[in-house]
C-alpha cells in the first residue's frame, strides 16, 4: 500500500521519480504525485487522481524542474481519492510523502487548527507537514523538526521529506513501514522497497524501526547519517541487492501474473531444494533449527497466505499427527487466544509486511512462544521479528494476486510436514520416500500442465460474463477451492465462493441453476466418490460444471454422468494426494487469469487491492 520514492542528484529528478513510481505501482494505489525543489529553493509539485499515466501526462504538459524530489503512490485511507488528498503534501516550508496511518491525527489536527494552521486536505499526513513546519518556524533545524514531530505522532508509518531552501537534504523516517536507502557516490535514493530503486543502485541499506536518515549530496559527494529512536548516530549494514530490472521485467508475457504462473515449476523447485538435499534427503538450515518440543502448531496469516496455512493443517494432522490450528491474523489478534507455551507458531506472508500478521506475531512473541516466519522478503518486518525465517525462493512477485508465492509457501509447508513426519516417525520410510519423490517431481508435472493452457482460455469464454461462481473441494483441496475462488474474485471481480463439497447441501445448493458455474476439484483420491456424488447432484440441477480431475477420475465421471455433460472435464497429470494441492492450484490460477483477461480487467493491479496491506 502506498509507495514512496525520493532522489537527491545533480540532474533533474522528475523523470526518475515517475519511473520509480512505475515500479511501485504493483503495491496498489489510486492517486500519485511528485514534488521537487525548483531553482533549489521553492517546492513545486504535480498530483493526479487515478493511474500513473495521468500524472505522467500532467508532468509532460507542465514539467517539474529540480535535482531533489520525492514521489508517492497513494492508497486512500483518510479522505477520498482526490488530487487534493494525493501526496506529496506541501506548504512553503516542507513537502512530505507518507505510507501508513497517523493514529492520533484527529486530536493533533484540532490543536494545529486552534493554532491557526489551515488544512487543505482530509489526510492524516497533513498533520505531519504542519508539525514539521511549525517546528521549523520555531527555529528547529529540519532534522530536529522531524525528530520532534516523531515524538508526537502515533502509528505505523514511513515518511520522506524535502525542505525549501535545503536543496541537498532529504530526510526519511521509518516506524512500522519499510524504507530502503539506495547509495551511490554522488546520488542518494529512498524507496519503499529495493524494486523501486533497481535501475540505479546496487548498494542498499534498510532502515530499522524508529530510524531517521538524513541524506545529503554536497559538491557531488553523498553522505548518509542515520539516527536511531533515541537520537544516537548508528551504522546500519550496507548490502548488495540482486534485484535488477531484468528480475522485475514482464518479458514476453501479457501480464506479470501470467509470467509468475509460468515461473512456478522453477520457483517450487528452488524453494524445495533450499530446504532439503535431493541426494541424501537431509534437511538444510533453517529447518534444522526448528524446535522439536512442542505439542501443537498454530498457523497465522491473511489472504492467500492463510489458505496455504489451511492446506498445511491437513498435511500436518494427517501425516505428522500434529494438531494444527489456522488463524486469520486480524481475528486472532483481537480475540483472547489461549497461550499454553507448548505451541509452535508459523506466520505466513509473501510481503512480510501485512500489519495484522505482524501484530499477531508481536502478540505471540510477548507470550514467549516460538515463532517461525515463512516470507518472500527476508528484510521484511515479519522476518526481522520472527525467531526463525524460511524464505520462499520466488524473487519479486509483482502481480497483486499472489500465485508463485502461494505455491512456494505450499512447498515449504509440505517439506516441513515431511520433516515433522520423519522426526516423529509417523509414516513408514517407504511412504515417506514416495511423498518426498512426488514433491521433487511436482515441478515437472506442473510444467506438463502448463503446456496445455489453451483449455483454460476456452473455459474462460464460458464464464467471463457470469456474476457468481462456486468452487468445491474436499480434504486437502478444500483450501485450494477457497484460493481458486479468491483468485477469481480478486482479478475478474466475479463473486466467487469456495465450499467444502460436503457442505453443498447445507446452503449453497440453493444457488444452483443454469447460470451458475461450479468448479469442482476432484482428484482421484480417497474423497473422490463422495465428490462424484456432489457432481451428479449439481449436474441434475442444471449447473455449468467444470471438473478438474485425473484420467481415472474423468473415466469414472463419464460413466456415471451419462447424458448430462459437464461444461468441461479437465484432465490433470496424475500425482498422489500429498502433492495434489500444489498441482490443483495452477489450473485455478489459469482459469482466473484467462477469465479476467477475457473480461478486460486490470489483471496485475486489480481495483482497490494492495499487494502489501500495511494498514488495518
Ligand atoms: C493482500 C494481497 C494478497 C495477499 C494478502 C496477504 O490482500 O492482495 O495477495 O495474499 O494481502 O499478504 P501477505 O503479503 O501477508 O502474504
Amino acid at each position: 500500500m502506498c509507495g514512496i520514492i525520493g532522489i537527491i542528484s545533480q540532474t533533474n529528478v522528475s523523470e526518475r521519480l515517475l519511473d520509480g513510481l512505475k515500479r511501485l505501482e504493483y503495491r496498489g494505489y489510486d492517486s500519485a504525485g511528485i514534488a521537487t525543489l525548483f531553482d533549489g529553493h521553492s517546492i513545486d509539485r504535480r498530483r493526479a487522481e487515478g493511474k500513473l499515466e495521468n500524472l505522467i501526462a500532467l508532468v509532460g504538459r507542465n514539467p517539474l524542474e529540480g535535482t531533489i524530489g520525492i514521489g508517492h503512490t497513494r492508497w486512500a485511507t483518510h479522505g477520498h481519492v482526490t488530487e487534493n488528498n494525493a501526496h506529496p503534501m506541501a506548504n512553503t516550508i516542507v513537502s512530505v510523502v507518507h505510507n501508513g496511518i497517523i493514529e492520533n491525527f484527529a486530536t493533533l489536527k484540532e490543536a494545529l487548527q486552534a493554532k491557526g494552521c489551515v488544512f487543505t486536505s482530509d489526510t492524516d499526513t497533513e498533520v505531519v507537514m504542519h508539525l514539521v513546519s511549525e517546528a521549523i518556524k520555531e527555529g528547529f533545524s529540519p532534522l530536529a523538526a522531524v525528530q520532534h514531530t516523531l515524538t508526537i505522532v502515533k502509528g505505523a508509518f514511513a515518511l520522506a521529506f524535502i525542505f525549501s531552501d535545503h536543496p541537498d537534504l532529504l530526510i526519511a523516517a521509518r516506524k512500522g513501514s519499510p524504507l530502503v536507502l539506495g547509495i551511490t557516490e554522488n546520488e542518494l535514493f529512498v524507496g519503499s522497497d529495493a524494486i523501486a530503486l533497481a535501475p540505479w543502485v546496487r548498494t542498499v541499506c534498510y532502515l530499522e524501526e524508529g530510524d531517521i536518515a538524513a541524506l545529503t549530496v554536497k559538491d557531488g559527494k553523498s553522505n548518509v547519517i542515520i539516527l536511531n529512536e533515541s537520537g544516537a548516530t548508528v551504522q546500519r549494514p550496507f548490502r548488495q541487492t540482486n534485484i535488477t530490472t531484468d528480475s522485475i521485467s514482464k518479458g514476453d508475457y501479457t501480464h506479470y501474473m501470467l509470467k509468475e504462473i509460468f515461473e512456478q515449476p522453477q520457483t517450487i523447485s528452488d524453494t524445495v531444494q533450499s530446504l532439503i538435499s535431493l541426494e541424501d534427503t537431509s534437511f538444510h538450515a533453517p529447518l534444522l533449527a526448528i524446535p522439536t518440543t512442542f505439542d501443537h502448531i498454530r498457523i497465522i496469516a491473511c489472504g492467500t497466505s492463510f489458505y496455504a496455512g489451511y492446506v498445511a493443517k491437513y498435511w500436518f494432522e494427517k501425516w505428522a499427527h500434529i494438531r494444527t490450528e489456522v488463524e486469520i491474523a486480524s481475528e486472532f489478534r483481537y480475540r483472547s487466544p489461549v497461550f499454553d507455551g507448548k505451541t509452535l507458531n508459523i506466520f505466513i506472508s509473501q510481503s512480510g509486511e501485512t500489519i495484522d500478521t505482524l501484530s499477531a506475531l508481536l502478540l505471540v512473541k510477548s507470550k514467549n512462544e516460538p515463532t517461525i516466519a515463512i516470507v518472500n522478503v527476508p528484510e521484511s518486518s515479519i522476518a526481522r521479528e520472527a525467531d526463525l525465517v524460511i524464505q520462499t525462493m520466488v524473487g519479486p512477485e509483482i502481480g497483486v494476486a499472489s500465485t508463485k508465492a502461494f505455491t512456494a509457501q505450499l512447498a515449504i509447508l509440505a517439506t516441513l510436514c515431511l520433516k515433522f513426519a520423519k522426526d516423529k516417525q509417523t509414516i513408514a520410510p517407504d511412504e515417506w520416500k514416495h511423498y518426498f519423490e512426488s514433491l521433487i517431481h511436482i515441478p515437472s508435472v506442473i510444467s506438463e500442465l502448463l503446456r496445455n493452457d489453451d483449455v483454460y482460455q476456452q473455459l474462460a469464454t464460458h464464464i467471463y460474463h457470469v456474476q457468481h461462481a462456486l468452487y468445491l473441494g474436499r480434504g486437502l483441496n478444500f483450501p485450494i477451492a477457497l484460493e481458486g475462488a479468491l483468485k477469481l474474485k480478486e482479478i475478474s471481480y466475479i463473486h466467487a465462493e469456495g465450499y467444502p463439497a460436503g457442505e453443498l447441501k447445507h446452503g449453497p445448493i440453493a444457488l444452483i441453476d443454469h447460470t451458475m458455474p461450479v468448479i469442482v476439484l476432484a482428484p482421484d483420491d480417497e474423497w473422490f466418490d463422495k465428490t462424484l456424488s456432489n457432481i451428479q447432484e449439481i449436474l441434475v440441477r442444471g449447473a455449468k460444471v467444470i471438473v478438474f480431475t485425473s484420467k481415472e477420475g474423468a473415466d469414472k465421471i463419464a460413466k456415471q454422468t451419462k447424458g448430462i455433460p459437464c461444461l468441461g472435464v479437465v484432465i490433470l497429470p496424475k500425482t498422489n494426494s500429498f502433492t495434489t494441492p500444489l498441482l490443483y492450484t495452477v489450473p485455478l490460477q489459469l482459469l482466473a487469469y484467462y477469465t479476467a483477461y477475457a473480461k478486460g480487467t486490470d489483471v496485475d493491479q486489480p481495483r482497490n487491492l494492495a499487494k502489501s496491506v500495511t494498514v488495518e
